[in-house]
């Protein structure tokens, strides 16, 4: 234990430490980027993003958070992605690193690649795009669907307002009557009946699906190549949020999107995901199809997470809850950071934090129980 003296000293540290790192940032951004710079390869031209050992870190008061601490995984074309894990585990910021929204210079991608394929057949590493690229990449090549739709929906503009704003600056649509009724046409497309008279109205005059529904349109506006949708169905009552949800399911099948679904319910991964990552403290602990994390799961972790789902057959029964509480992103350990909340612990799990290792072709987990597929 510090003693005060011994903490305020190490505090000073920090934040001299910190304002080093912004400086360094801030005369970093002013630069001008070479195409070279960020211009990559796909590693498998059958993937629209390939994530690789990705780390985002936030520099705080208190010291750095590893928020994403050296994540990789692909996203298929055409495929849906489901993205899961307790709060405070790293979903969102993994999110945000793509769209480079984190909140800077606090949030810094440090290193690590995201390989975007562009339409015109470039691959951009996302991760050093200048920031004019990735402005334009926003809404036309990738677009996000957040939690709490009134966040994204301006109330001081009518709906049909704020969807034409996003269609004039990404679409190459002449006449305003031409935008105007791609707008009503978007509306109708997520369901909106009577959509002429919600184009008029006022984000307040409509219910949170509604609104929801809204700005699933105005993500669909550009016909990006990726949605990344994080908790979209979260601030939703379970009726809305069961509408919303099959919404987004005859989408994906109408659109040919690829599909990044962040969410900490498992039932909704299951009915959407075609592939799933389990996140645990800013790593990937456990990835595989959706059959293989359902039919399969082998993380302690993961059966923690299937086991604290309810259950439709002993409605009785008392719901699991994984014991314990996450780690602080600050100050993690060197070994595997769930072990102080699992059950199936061995000696060995006092060793360095186990590598992700392939258990079959497309299933991946990272705990010392399990050997590599030879
Ligand atoms: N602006 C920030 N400053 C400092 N730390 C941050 C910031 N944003 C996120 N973090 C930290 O990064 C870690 C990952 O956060 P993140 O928002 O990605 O979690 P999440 O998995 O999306 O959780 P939730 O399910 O609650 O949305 C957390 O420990 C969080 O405290
Ligand atoms: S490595 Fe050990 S502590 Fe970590 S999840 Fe596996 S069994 Fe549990
Ligand atoms: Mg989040």
């Amino acid at each position: 234990m510090l003693t005060e003296k011994e903490r305020n000293k190490q505090l000073k540290e920090i934040k001299k430490s910190n304002n080093r790192i912004y400086k360094e940032f801030n005369k970093n951004k002013k630069k001008k980027i070479a195409e070279s710079e960020y211009l990559s390869q796909m590693k498998d031209s059958n993937n629209l993003l390939e994530i690789d050992d990705l780390h985002t870190f936030f520099y705080t008061d208190i010291g750095t958070a590893r928020a994403v601490d050296g994540v990789s995984f692909s996203i298929p074309k055409g495929k849906t992605i489901g993205v899961v894990g307790e709060s405070g585990c790293g979903k969102s910021v993994t999110s945000l690193s793509v769209m480079r929204l984190l909140q800077e210079p606090q949030g810094q991608i440090t290193s690590g690649e995201i390989r975007f394929s562009m339409r015109d057949g470039k691959t951009v590493n996302l991760a050093k795009a200048p920031i004019k690229l990735m402005q334009h990449i926003r809404g036309n090549e990738i677009s996000m669907i957040f939690q709490e739709p009134m966040t994204t929906l301006n109330p001081v503009f009518t709906i049909g307002k704020q969807l034409d704003e996003v269609l004039l600056l990404h679409v190459e649509y002449k006449k305003k009557s031409e935008i105007r009724a791609k707008s009503i046409e978007l509306l109708k497309l997520v369901g909106i009946a009577n959509s002429e008279r919600v184009y008029k109205m006022y984000p307040h005059e409509l219910s949170g699906g509604m609104r929801q529904r809204v700005v699933i349109a105005m993500a669909l506006a550009c016909d990006p190549q990726l949605i990344i949708a994080d908790e979209p169905t979260t601030a939703l009552d379970v009726t809305i949020q069961a509408q919303i949800l099959d919404l987004m399911r005859n989408l994906k099948s109408k659109i040919n999107a690829s599909i990044m679904l962040i969410t900490h319910d498992l039932g909704v991964v299951a009915e959407m995901a075609d592939l799933v990552v389990v996140m645990y403290s800013g790593r990937i602990v456990e990835m595989g199809t959706t059959v293989d994390i359902f039919k399969n799961p082998l993380h302690p972790y993961t059966i923690g997470l299937m086991k604290s789902r309810p259950n439709m057959i002993d409605k009785d029964e008392k719901l699991y809850s994984i014991p314990g509480n996450v780690p602080s992103p600050i100050n993690l350990p060197n070994h595997c950071y769930f072990k102080n909340r699992c059950e199936k612990c061995v000696a060995k799990c006092s060793d360095v934090y186990p590598e992700l290792i392939k258990v079959s072709d497309t299933h991946s987990v990272s705990c010392y129980l399990y050997k590599e597929e030879k």
